[in-house]
């Protein structure tokens, strides 16, 4: 396993795959003791061509297998991106000798049409059958487009019956079906694009008051009720993550509870034998802040693993704390937590290599330019939680009401390093962390 990621710009602590081309995470689940991640693979070249469902499991949410390819192209297409589940009732009838069928929901592409169809494995995900009527929802064409895909399934259980969001049009279609292969249409939602995911998660953390989230693939989201059929949002469409992420998914089944979400990166590895990442495991929550409920996302406590706190120092001026960064510029994984606070500034923020991670103006109360509504600004205080891999940096900012994704560019003819900047900031506390590779 060693020699096979130790390549120069292979991610330390991301998952990535060995050859080929990936984006989307597909039919995350866990069963029997292992998460499951699927997604969308090339496994011929570094670019986007192909598509199959690669495969990797986990204990821990943090160190992956890879293991052989899951769904391979057939004579209605490529393999699209999808959801698993598990069908604990047989409700499909592809169960045998007990075995509850894990059934994956995925898109076949073609140069005519995008179809949705089915595939179960009596084996854990190792091998796939496709169920021989397929598709289970053709493509209708009573729009003038082909794009309808991405089918996020999942079990209503106060409705008795499966529900699947799916992107068509200008958002998200909502069908329902009692075995996994007649599917009915509902509603629809507009407002959003590719990769539909809709769930329920308690506010504050008490079941009895909960919310229903849909999001698309971008990183923003609606809050809203759901009744099995008709998803009816609340309130408007906030980002709660930007930058290079796209088309996160959340776990089915997780054994906790916990929602919990992995992303593409969308991040290229020029010269490498493999291209695009998974951005780190996080789990969504929704808290109560001044303008109501909103989506929380930090890292998976699982990530803690992998961080040792090195140094950590409290009340500096931005030089004291530039100048005591100057020792960790080149290293190739490190986590950086601190605090900062404005008092003589309307827009601060923190450098590395001239790269800006994060640039917080307050006067239009964005971070990286993109609208950030905070969850408690009566201090000019920010926080920020950074993760710092060889070709990705990743920011939770505030406990996670805002995060940001990007590409970590390290240029050796660049002697900036890390950097804060803004007049008269207070550098309240700053920790940092080294990191462990998954790969050993
Ligand atoms: C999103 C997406 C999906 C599609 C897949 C194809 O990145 O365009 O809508 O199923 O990628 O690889």
């Amino acid at each position: 396993q060693d020699s096979l990621y130790s390549e120069r710009n292979r991610p330390q602590f991301h998952f990535t795959t060995r050859r080929g081309w990936i984006n989307d995470p597909n039919g995350l689940i866990y069963h029997d003791g292992q998460y499951h991640l699927f997604y969308q693979h090339n496994p011929y070249e570094r670019e986007w061509q192909n598509m199959h469902w690669g495969h990797a499991i986990s204990d821990d949410l943090i160190h992956w297998e890879e293991l052989p390819d899951a769904l391979y192209p057939d004579e209605l297409g490529t393999m699209f991106s999808g959801s698993a589940v598990i069908d604990y009732d047989n409700t499909a009838g592809f169960n045998t000798d007990g075995v509850p069928a894990m059934i994956a929901a995925y898109t076949a592409d073609s140069p005519e049409k995008q179809v949705q169809c089915i595939a179960y494995s009596l084996d854990n995900g190792r091998t796939f059958i496709k169920y021989k009527g397929n598709p289970v929802i053709d493509s209708k064409h009573s729009w003038n487009s082909k794009d309808t895909r991405d089918p996020k399934v999942f079990w209503y259980k106060p409705g008795n019956h499966w529900v699947m969001v799916l992107n068509e049009r200008d958002g998200h279609s909502i069908y329902t079906s009692a075995n996994l292969k007649d599917w009915k249409y509902e509603s629809h939602v507009t407002g959003f694009w590719e990769c539909p995911e809709l769930f329920e998660l308690p506010i504050d953390g008490n079941p009895e008051n909960t919310k229903w989230v849909m999001y698309g693939a971008s990183g923003t989201y609606m809050l809203g009720s759901f009744d099995g059929k008709v998803f009816t949002p609340e309130a408007g469409k906030y980002p709660y993550t930007a930058g290079s992420i796209y088309a996160a998914q959340t776990f089915t089944n997780m054994p906790d509870g916990r929602r919990v979400q992995i992303g593409w990166g969308r991040i290229s590895h020029a010269g490498m034998p493999f291209n695009g990442m998974m951005l780190l495991p996080t789990e969504l929550t929704l808290r109560t802040t001044k303008e109501g409920p909103r989506l929380f996302n930090v890292p998976v406590k699982e990530t803690e693993q992998l961080f040792s706190s090195v140094r950590q120092w409290e009340n500096l001026t931005s030089d004291q704390a530039n100048e005591l960064l100057d020792e960790f510029d080149r290293a190739d994984g490190l986590r950086i937590k601190t605090a900062f606070k404005l008092s003589h500034a309307t827009s601060a923020g923190f450098n590395l290599f001239g790269q800006r991670i994060i640039d917080y103006d307050l006067n239009f109360n964005t971070v990286n330019g993109t609208f950030y509504s905070p969850a408690d600004r009566t201090s000019m205080e920010i926080s920020a939680d950074i993760y710092i891999d060889r070709t990705s940096i990743e920011v939770f900012i505030d406990g996670g009401a805002f995060s940001y994704s990007m590409e970590r560019k390290p240029h050796a003819d660049n002697q900036e390093g890390f950097h804060f900047w803004g007049n008269n900031i207070e550098v309240k506390n700053l920790e940092v962390f080294s990191a462990q590779s998954i790969w050993k």
